[in-house]
């Protein structure tokens, strides 16, 4: 670092935060923004890695983690959906730092001086071979001073990419950025609470549409997409721009399902033909909750709601509506291919996969080779083949979204294995509703 004044190193520090704080106020989601956040902490400390913990009633809940000596930079990775608490106490360095109020910087971790409050726990070191060295652990703060969260550095980094302790000015630093960031994570902890609250009026009348679904369908999609980026190449901010609106744009995609009659919505059963039609206008009425924004989200939305029940091979619907303003009295003709928009595309699958998976008021979970089996013979039929690819290529990273996810489901909502008259019942009708519906 250049030699220079204490004055003028705060100014630049000043500019820095205020520069970052402006580009997370252009994410949407939680994840995207706890992505930033680690990024820029990292970048301005140069640490190796990571870890952001959110506050969740009387734990700390962990919620993003990077890793540049383990996970490769760029790509998708299942560690960022790892599913675990740490109690506010002083057993751990993040719970005993949560419960301070006060960031803790230490030089090395194996080398704690004997009256040190707080004993380091090697074990992910022992399991993964990594050596954690240097250690800052710092509190963010919400404008009311209450800790929201816990931000945890690893290992800073001199020019020859050696572990050294953080420096003065990082330990200063860090807790303004966190502070600052908080408001940010806030604000998308905010959106993600109310879409789940406005999806849930919709789950009131469908119960097959539970929050976990739809926080299930986002996240899949918006690992689906950076996978599907990846191999398309497209430039890394255009990635995580779409990244961040395609997983708060997909948790919508039912939501015109409000506007579906209770006896066909709730029906404990197979549709007939002409409700079947009836339902097909959810994607109609869901597109109309967005036409009246110019917001980039609203129309991502809006297309996602209309486009994700469509086919590639130009047999699903709506089809193409001309004026979603007026009054819809019919489907259109359908779509093909890459006329359909592709973030409708990739909710179409994660869609599928999800309902699948999920018990229905007509359908019991189905297995996941079953749901494979399908989904590769739908590849270049219902499925884009691309998106299929992806899907496939990154299984790992979606089963542990489904893990993370699932917690809150009622026990009879659970994949059940004693399930077998209902799943043979329910092939039975399943082949049926091909022929009805031509979708098989
Ligand atoms: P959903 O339950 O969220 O299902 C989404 C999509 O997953 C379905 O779109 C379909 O493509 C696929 N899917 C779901 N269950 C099965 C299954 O058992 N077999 C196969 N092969 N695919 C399945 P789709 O068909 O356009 O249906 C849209 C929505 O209409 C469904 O959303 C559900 O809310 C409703 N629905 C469709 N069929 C029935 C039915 O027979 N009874 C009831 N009560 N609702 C139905
Ligand atoms: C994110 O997870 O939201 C961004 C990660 C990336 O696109 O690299
Ligand atoms: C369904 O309508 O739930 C199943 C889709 C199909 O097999 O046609
Ligand atoms: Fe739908
Ligand atoms: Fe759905």
């Amino acid at each position: 670092m250049p030699d220079s004044s204490s004055a003028a190193r705060c100014m630049d520090q000043f500019n820095e935060i205020l520069t970052v704080n402006e580009k997370l106020n252009e994410l949407k989601d939680l994840d995207a923004i706890l992505d930033r956040v680690l990024s820029e902490c990292r970048r301005l400390t140069r640490a190796d890695a990571g870890t952001i913990y959110l506050l969740d009633e009387d734990k700390l809940k962990f919620s993003y983690v990077h890793n540049d000596s383990f996970l490769k930079v760029g790509e998708t990775n299942k560690d960022i959906y790892a599913n675990f608490s740490i109690p506010i106490n002083d057993a751990s360095i993040v719970g005993y730092v949560a419960g301070r109020g006060e960031a803790l910087n230490i030089e090395d971790v194996y080398d704690m001086p004997p009256d040190s409050p707080v004993t380091f726990n090697p074990s992910f070191d022992k399991k993964t071979g990594y050596h954690t060295s240097s250690m800052l652990t710092v509190p963010i703060k919400t404008s009311q001073g209450k800790v929201s969260g816990i931000i945890q550095l690893i290992n800073a980094k001199n020019d020859a990419g050696k572990s050294i302790p953080f420096s003065l000015d990082s330990q200063n630093m860090l807790p303004l950025f966190a502070n600052t960031a908080s408001v940010a994570i806030e604000r998308a902890i905010m959106t993600r609470e109310l879409i789940l609250r406005m999806m849930q009026m919709a789950e009131l009348r469908d119960p097959s549409e539970t929050g976990p679904h739809v926080t299930r369908v986002g996240t899949y999609c918006a690992e689906i997409y950076h996978k599907y980026a990846l191999f398309k190449g497209i430039q890394e901010a255009e990635r995580k721009k779409t990244k961040d609106l395609i997983r708060v744009a997909s948790m919508l995609h039912d939501v015109g399902k409000v506007g579906i009659a209770d006896k066909i919505l709730k029906k404990p059963a197979k549709l007939d033909n002409e409700e079947f039609a009836q339902m097909q206008f959810h994607t109609v009425l869901g597109a109309k909750l967005f036409t009246n924004s110019t917001s980039e989200l609203d129309a991502m939305s809006g297309r996602i709601a209309l486009g994700h029940h469509e086919k590639w091979s130009g047999r699903g619907y709506p089809g193409k509506i001309s004026g979603l303003m007026g009054e819809v009295k019919a489907m259109g003709q359908p779509l093909v291919g890459e006329q359909i928009p592709l973030e409708a595309r990739i909710c179409a699958l994660a869609d599928v996969f999800d309902a699948l998976g999920s018990r229905r008021s007509y359908k019991p979970p189905w297995p996941d080779e079953k749901i494979i089996g399908l989904i590769r013979e739908e590849r270049g039929q219902h499925f884009d083949p691309d998106v299929v690819d992806a899907f496939l290529d990154i299984f790992e990273v979606i089963t542990a979204i489904r893990d993370k996810y699932t917690e809150d489901l009622p026990e009879d909502e659970k994949p059940n294995p004693q399930d077998e008259a209902a799943k043979q019942a329910a092939e039975a009708q399943d082949k049926e509703r091909g022929k009805d519906h031509g979708s098989e």
